[in-house]
């Protein structure tokens, strides 16, 4: 049987540094559990504008359609904030998500115990924290239409954007959050505003449905987002699921990953439809930006990616337990103490390099042979 094929794109910012350290991984399982990849790289975001004229290429797109997973680095930077709109990086990871219809969007917030005090909350609330945000990710106002500013007569402005819901768009990512809720702790909250969207109210409605006809093993409860935002820092160790539209997720997930300690900690796994081989259509990002204030330093970490990567080693290659190896490696060597510069604590100490972070990782995957 052929290799499973994995498309990298970098993309902009530290998105290229990180992805270095993944492939150093990727070629580990190869060499060291017989796991080969066959892996191609392609552009995306500013570095595919700047050769290609648009932030994500029809080939590239074709490309990313035919793999089993693809894994993203990280998009844009203040270069090219100047572009139009319909040409900006971000344009391309969202495409991505569209076109391959990737409509779970599973963001992982971890407290690995070496980081406890570094998150900016207490450590007894974090300490132990283990929960996962189901970010719809295909739908609602990142995509709805009418959207756009158009100019009135009187010359002033006005900036539309649509939330849209519908039935089987809420079931689908319902039915993604309640099947992970019972292999964990069985437990799911839904976030909307229902008290003032009615796309809010059919949300609340549709989760509902879903959990009465079909998993009414697993316990439900709804909560307004600004509630939930305010929750996620008082008592986040409440939540197992979290189960949100597309914008919300995108701000409470931010929240819950500050949560950990580093936003470069924070791995995802954006999953659509199953194909004809039963892989769901998949693509790993972390979830930090391009960072472009520390891009090219050897600064960044590169453990949000790796972790990204061991996500798709579960959900994609059913490997959980070359998954679970690759996070207790990263969890070792948090343990001894080395860290990158996003994880120095106030007592300071000489943080490692990205490259180096990446090479501790590797001596300890060696070491759990
Ligand atoms: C994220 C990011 C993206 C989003 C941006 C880069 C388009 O913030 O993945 O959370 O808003 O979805
Ligand atoms: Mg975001």
């Amino acid at each position: 049987m052929a290799n499973p094929s994995l498309l990298i794109l970098a993309g902009d910012g530290i998105g290229p540094e990180v992805m270095a350290e993944v492939k150093k991984i990727i070629s580990w399982y190869g060499d060291k559990r017989g796991l080969a990849f066959d892996v191609s790289e392609d552009l995306v975001g500013g570095a595919a504008y700047d050769v290609h004229g648009v932030p994500l290429a029809d080939a590239t797109m074709a490309r990313a359609q035919e793999v089993d997973a693809v894994l993203l680095g990280a998009v844009g930077g203040p270069k090219y904030d100047v572009l139009d709109f319909s040409v900006k990086p971000e344009r391309g990871l969202l495409r991505l998500r569209k076109e391959m219809d990737l409509y779970a969007n599973l963001r992982p917030a971890q407290c690995f115990d070496a980081l406890a005090d570094f998150s900016s909350l207490k450590k007894d609330v974090v300490a132990g924290l283990d929960i996962m945000i189901v970010r719809e990710l295909t739908s609602g106002v990142y995509f709805g239409t009418p959207r756009g500013i158009t100019t009135q007569p009187d010359g002033s402005r006005v900036g539309i954007n649509t939330q849209v819901y519908t039935t089987e768009e809420i079931r689908r990512v319902a039915r993604s959050a309640f099947e992970l809720a019972r292999r964990r702790g069985n437990k799911v909250c839904s976030m909307e505003k229902a008290n003032v969207m009615e796309s809010g109210i059919l949300w609340r409605e549709e989760v509902q449905w879903v959990h009465d006809n079909e998993y009414p093993d697993v316990e439900l409860s709804h909560m307004y987002a600004d509630n939930g935002a305010m929750q996620l820092v008082r008592r986040p160790k409440q939540f197992d699921v979290i189960v949100t539209d597309n914008l919300f997720g995108d701000v409470l997930s931010d929240c819950a990953a500050m949560l950990t300690g580093s936003l470069g900690m924070l791995p995802s796994a954006s999953l659509g439809a199953p194909m004809a081989n039963g892989r769901p259509k998949a693509m790993y990002e972390p979830v930090h930006g391009s960072a472009p204030d520390i891009a090219g330093q050897g600064k960044a970490n590169p453990i949000a990616c790796i972790l990204s990567f061991a996500m798709a080693l579960r959900y994609s290659f059913d490997q959980g337990d070359e998954a679970t190896r690759l996070e207790k490696a990263i969890e070792k060597v948090l343990a001894d103490g080395v860290r990158t510069a996003d994880l120095m604590g106030p007592e300071g100490g000489k943080p490692v390099s990205t490259t180096e972070m990446g090479d501790k990782i590797i001596e300890a995957l060696n070491a759990s042979l």
